[in-house]
């Protein structure tokens, strides 16, 4: 299976999918990967030999042009699936149907609660004692697509932010690595 890994920031979650595939974990190929920015994820792929690709919205005109754009330079690839490992940009609805049902998300909230940017500040500042994990499907709307897989975190009393969110993503890597491993065996998985 072919896939495209989008990020924006420290890439540990592509980091766990590049490390299940060097294990024979998964028998996916990583055919690329790509950022809205010069990122630690990008530089964790050249670090694994991965082709990558940037398409930054201040180099296009406006938004249509820079998911153009983008769409283009998936596609380039034909991948199987797209998954957005902390890809922190919103596709427009063209985009995610041209690659209808095969784009996967994490987010890290227990969704439908907490969607969004700040799915963590959010949980924590709602007061919730459980939050945690999702990886879902991308459809048109803002982390809304049918879900795949959750899993739950405790919220410790002195959680900040970032250790909550480091708890969380724990968790979030190797259900991702799974859930990725689940949708390769899968008969309804789709090729083209
Ligand atoms: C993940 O928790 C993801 O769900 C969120 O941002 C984090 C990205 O982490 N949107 P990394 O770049 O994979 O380290």
């Amino acid at each position: 299976m072919r896939v495209v890994v989008m990020v924006s920031g420290s890439g540990t979650n592509l980091q766990s999918i590049v490390d299940a595939v060097k294990a024979g974990q998964l028998p996916t190929e990583v055919v690329a990967v790509g950022a809205d920015k010069p990122c630690q994820g990008i530089e964790r792929a050249v670090a694994a030999g991965i082709e990558t690709f940037l398409v930054q919205p201040a180099d296009y005109q406006d938004r249509p042009a820079w998911n153009r754009a983008l769409e283009e330079a998936i596609a380039a690839y034909r991948p199987d699936y797209i998954v957005f490992a902390g890809f922190m940009r919103i596709v427009d609805a063209q985009l995610v149907d041209r690659f209808a049902g095969r784009i996967i998300n994490t987010h890290p909230a227990l969704l439908p609660s907490f969607p969004g940017a700040h799915g963590v500040r959010d949980a924590l500042a709602h007061g919730v004692k459980v939050t945690g994990l999702t990886v879902h499907l991308v459809d048109s709307g803002v982390d809304t697509g049918p879900i795949l897989a959750q899993a739950a975190v405790d919220v410790l009393p002195d959680d900040t932010e970032e250790t909550l969110h480091e708890r969380i993503k724990l968790k979030e890597r190797a259900l991702l690595v799974k859930t990725i491993g689940q949708l390769e065996a899968s008969p309804s998985n789709p090729q083209f």
